[in-house]
């Protein structure tokens, strides 16, 4: 036989012709499948675990780099050390922090989402973010709900809408989403024990829209298990939810990624679809065992019983596969950007976002915007408090954060360089300036107490034209807070009785209350405006200030239910919060007895009048609707169209959404009085008039149907109401299909 000697550059050559894995021209599942023939059995089990609080490793044999995750969903969270929860202490982590959820769905404006999801992710390159933890879309099921700020309210379908073009606009950066916390992770309290029951009806037409639209039409590359338990099963490795709907049904080729500690089975780990673990043995936010990483259930455990056939690699491969695949998107990307931080663009983003989703709740007798002349008096903790530190894994250290009482001092001294803004305290709540070792902004420390504050406060308000109250909530533990819900509806630290004092000496109050979710109003007919105002970040200060001077007409609109007692809403009238522990207490089981009847819909179905209703927020000028018309029908697609004319009738330029719901008079099933199907926020000058048409699809008409398993369009009459919110509903026109 004749041996052949092949000179040595051929062999250097012929991998690398080969190495279609790097061929960003080559399909990414062709990709993923020759990274995959190449990688060894430690290298796949290492890239499906953490390797420090925040990373899993790649393959640096291959090239792959680290997959760096961060904390979300309101700007990029600053590092911690690689083992500790401790700050790293870098000088170039600090961040433009972007409105809370809550009120970027309260903008009802699908472009703002978009931006906000752009911006995020440039802010997350330059930090070398793969992943970014967010955003969330839990349902507001209960205001007492500790992380509803982070979410985008209680309707699936402006969940839906406002969740997509986020993530499209972060993953344009080829930066991934990981839309969390999926799924029923409703309420804090018991995170880790609430075991939830709920029909199939609810987690499909409630639950779990949002999540579907997240994957279906905004393509997200990653989704984070919840912590809390369905069918007695975690949702970090649920086979329902992330087998059976997630991958086989919706098709989600990304990766599922555990909530921080939500992993505690490694049979069910490689089995019911979890793909990346992290966190694990931290209850996710500041304890944890040290460099636990090889002990994770995904780690040598995993390996060792590969290595003695317990599981063949079959599990392994599909996870490594997804996890690849999520590297060709972000981090193998070459053509992705190298981004920007702090920048003038994401702080006049972050302006615009908030000041199109501040509420405008009242405002009798036209007391805002605040007039020039005005002597204004400004009250409260609010007005001086840091709201960007605290809360839990959304806390962020942002290079700066405009106080509500600065950005109104330098806005009013434009309108009116004459003359100065007073303020005093009012209350004393929460006086903690830190969190997790992030200390920023300047002493709120008080000593006077309640009662004196109060009185200094009713002093000063006797002499003001206008008095600008400051209160609400904050993000101290059991109030907007990581970990635990609110333990009252009431607002905290005697709030209501400085409200009623002030009341009593001023009648022209303006109370701007600072917070996730609803609260109790017991003075509110004995206050003429109220403004709800958000956790809204860098730009609070000045967002607020725009709108409180008219500078900005407000345009945000309510989206969730804003009951009167918390008796008034469904979880808590039927008594299934926080649940019912079983006899070891290992377990709460929390059964969701309203079922689809969640926010308006309980509203509507109980006839209960709540203070504001879903959808609801006002104008510094007015609107008038015309008659809702259909004009015209895709049988085909299932689509059909409806048109009405809008007026702007005020006296200046403004924004009205207009909001479609539709009813099925008559079901073989219970049906919700009406459900959000379609809206459109319209921009008018004084005087002008624009057509809005509002489509809407088979879905919009259906339900879910758990015989079938499928969503059923009876046939039969139905109507489509039009309106500027659930409770103002202007016009009707019936149709049948
Ligand atoms: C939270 C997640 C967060 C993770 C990492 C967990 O406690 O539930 O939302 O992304 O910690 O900080």
């Amino acid at each position: 036989m004749r041996v052949i000697f092949l000179p040595f550059y051929f062999f250097t050559f012929l991998p690398l012709t080969a190495q279609v894995y790097l061929d960003e021209t080559k399909p990414i599942e062709q990709r993923v499948e020759d990274a995959l023939q190449r990688m060894t059995l430690d290298e796949k089990i290492a890239i499906i675990h953490a390797q420090s609080k925040f990373s899993a490793p790649g393959v640096k044999r291959l090239g792959i780099p680290d997959m760096w995750t961060d904390d979300g969903p309101h700007g990029v969270r600053p590092d911690v050390l690689w083992d500790e929860w401790e700050q790293a202490g870098q000088t170039n982590d600090s961040c433009v922090a972007f409105p809370a959820l809550t009120c970027l769905a309260a903008t009802w404006n699908p472009d703002m989402a978009r931006l906000y999801g752009i911006s995020l992710g440039e802010e997350a390159l330059y930090r070398g973010k793969g992943m970014i933890l967010g955003p969330g879309v839990n349902i507001n099921r209960t205001p007492l709900g500790g992380r509803n700020f982070e979410y985008m309210g209680e309707d699936p379908f402006l969940a839906a809408r406002m969740v997509v073009p986020y993530i499209q606009g972060l993953q344009s950066k080829g930066v991934s989403a990981c839309v969390k916390h999926y799924a029923l992770n409703n309420d804090e309290e018991y995170r880790h024990q609430v075991n939830v029951i709920v029909s199939d009806r609810a987690l499909r037409e409630i639950y779990l829209p949002a999540f579907e639209a997240a994957v279906r039409e905004g393509g997200a590359w990653a989704i984070m298990g919840a912590y809390n338990l369905y069918k007695n099963q975690h949702n970090c490795h649920n086979e329902i939810l992330l087998n059976k709907i997630l991958k086989q049904e919706w098709g989600f080729d990304g990766v599922v990624v555990s909530d921080w500690g939500g992993t505690h089975d490694m049979d069910q780990a490689v089995r019911y679809g979890l793909d990346m673990e992290f966190g694990t043995w931290t209850d996710g936010l500041t304890m944890g065992a040290t460099n636990a990483y090889d002990n994770y259930y995904l780690a040598l455990s995993y390996k060792r019983a590969i290595q003695e056939g317990r599981y063949t690699t079959q599990e392994l491969d599909e996870k490594v596969r997804r996890v690849l695949r999520l590297h060709f998107r972000t981090t193998m990307n070459h053509h992705r950007g190298y981004g920007f931080l702090c920048s003038e663009s994401h702080y006049a983003a972050a302006r615009r976002i908030a000041g199109e989703g501040i509420v405008l709740l009242k405002n009798d007798r036209g007391i805002l915007p605040i007039r020039k002349e005005s002597k204004v008096l400004v009250v409260g903790e609010n007005a001086i408090k840091m709201m960007t530190v605290g809360g839990g894994s959304s806390s962020l250290k942002v290079q700066r954060e405009v106080l509500p009482l600065d950005g109104l001092t330098t806005q009013f001294s434009i309108l009116n360089p004459q003359s100065s803004i007073d303020y005093v305290r009012g209350y004393v709540g929460d006086t903690v300036q830190s969190y997790n070792g992030v200390t920023v902004g300047r002493s709120i420390a008080e000593r006077r107490s309640n009662a004196e504050l109060r009185a200094e406060a009713v002093e000063k308000a006797k002499q003001a034209d206008v008095v600008i109250v400051f209160g609400g909530l904050n993000k101290a533990d059991y109030q907007d807070c990581e970990g635990h819900d609110r333990q009252q509806y009431e607002l905290p630290y005697e709030q209501n009785e400085l409200v009623e004092a002030l009341a009593q000496v001023n009648k022209n109050i303006v109370f701007v209350n600072i917070s996730g979710n609803a609260v109790a109003m017991p003075w509110i007919d004995k206050v003429p405006a109220i403004v709800q105002g958000w956790f809204i970040g860098s730009e609070a200060g000045n967002a607020l200030a725009d709108v409180l001077t008219g500078r900005v007409n407000p345009s945000g609109k309510l989206p969730f239910t804003w009951y009167r007692q918390l008796s008034d809403v469904g979880a808590h009238s039927l008594g299934t919060y926080p649940g019912t522990w079983r006899p070891a207490h290992d377990i709460i089981d929390e059964e969701y007895k309203e079922d689809i009847f969640v926010g308006y819909r309980w509203a509507d179905k109980k006839k209960v009048k709540p203070l504001f209703p879903f959808g609801y927020g006002l104008s510094y000028t007015t609107f008038k609707l015309g008659k809702l018309t259909p004009v015209s029908l895709d049988e085909g697609k299932g689509e059909r169209s409806f048109s009405i004319d809008i007026t702007n009738t005020g006296s200046v330029a403004g924004a009205e959404t207009v909001q479609l719901y539709i009813s099925d008079l008559k079901s073989s099933v219970d049906r919700p009085l009406k459900e959000l199907k379609a809206f459109k926020k319209v921009w008018l000058q004084p005087g002008e008039t624009k057509t809005v048409t509002l489509t809407i699809d088979r879905r919009a008409l259906s339900f879910w149907n758990p015989q079938t398993n499928e969503w059923t369009v009876e046939p039969g009459t139905f109507e489509a109401l039009v309106g500027t919110s659930a409770g103002n509903i202007t016009s009707k026109v019936r149709f049948t299909i």
